[in-house]
């Protein structure tokens, strides 16, 4: 199948319309936020934006964590002053971690409620709390604080539930090694569709599982499927996920995934 008969509704001529992906999207912001990763992917960057930007913030609690569980063992002020330097700079990478976050979620995953998305909300805003309290409470005179030992203590285990369920998004557990020659389906599958069809099922709408989907019936189909499917399912372009792609993902669903859930005849 050449590339051109397939009908791709992500380029930007159809974008604005209201057919298509952008259904049921508030399609200004989202036309927007396609575009910035269109021009992206065109600079040779097709990757989600939070995962390489999260480090920031993440990096700078475990800093104020350490620094100030270092200042009392040690007995620095300096340490405990280092630690505030972390956390304040943690507070001001809170803002742009939060809105690449919502850009990716649009983007790659179409804004739908998953349950990590839930709770990584639910997280990224106790953080935010907690930050502001440290802020407050570690101010001039109080640096060395207890209380802040607590808050900075609470502020790591929010950054390990974040990253924890954006592994889950990401990389959900699965029971079983998948064999060689599928690795590279998986590694498509893992990247693209596991967050809503972990294990092959489907959490925004379980009556319609991979598994066993009339869609699988041959290459062709799929493909048809994945370039076009019904919405709220992102639209996979060429661009996302290529022919070969394609191909390598619908070996891996085909043959690795379903013998998962059924053992093989
Ligand atoms: C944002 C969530 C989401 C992502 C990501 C996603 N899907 Fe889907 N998928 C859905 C939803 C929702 C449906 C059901 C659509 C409908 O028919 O109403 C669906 C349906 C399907 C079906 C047809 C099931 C059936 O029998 O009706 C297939 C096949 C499929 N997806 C494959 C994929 C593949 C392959 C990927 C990765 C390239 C992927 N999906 C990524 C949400 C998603």
């Amino acid at each position: 199948m050449s590339r051109g008969d397939i009908p791709t509704i992500i380029d930007g001529s159809n974008r604005g319309g209201s057919r298509g992906v952008g259904e049921g999207r508030s399609s200004m912001i989202d036309a927007w936020i396609d575009s910035l990763y269109r021009f992206l992917s065109n600079v040779g960057y097709a990757h989600p934006l939070h995962p390489a930007f999260v480090h920031m913030p993440i990096g700078l609690v475990m800093g104020a964590f350490v620094f100030a569980w270092a200042a009392l063992l040690f007995k620095k002020k300096a340490l405990a002053q280092s630690a505030r330097y972390c956390a304040i700079l943690a507070l001001l990478f809170w803002f742009p971690a939060m809105l690449f976050g919502f850009m990716d979620w649009r983007h790659f995953f179409n804004g739908a409620w998953l349950f990590s998305i839930d709770m990584k909300l639910v997280l990224a805003g106790i953080l935010l709390v907690l930050q502001v309290i440290g802020l407050f409470l570690g101010s001039k005179e109080r640096v060395g604080a207890r209380s802040l030992l607590v808050v900075y203590s609470l502020c790591f285990f929010m950054v390990v539930g974040l990253g924890f369920f954006g592994a889950q998004l990401v990389y959900p557990s699965r029971a079983q090694a998948t064999p060689e020659q599928y690795k590279a389906g998986e590694r498509i599958f893992l990247a693209n569709c596991s967050a809503c069809h972990p294990q092959g099922g489907n959490v925004i709408k379980p009556d319609k599982p991979l598994i066993n989907s009339p869609k699988l019936k041959d290459l062709k189909t799929f493909i048809k499927w994945v370039r076009n499917p019904d919405p709220p399912m992102p639209v996979y372009s060429p661009s996302k996920v290529s022919d070969q792609e394609a191909g390598e993902l619908y070996q891996y669903v085909v043959h690795a995934l379903e013998r998962q859930k059924q053992p093989a005849p």
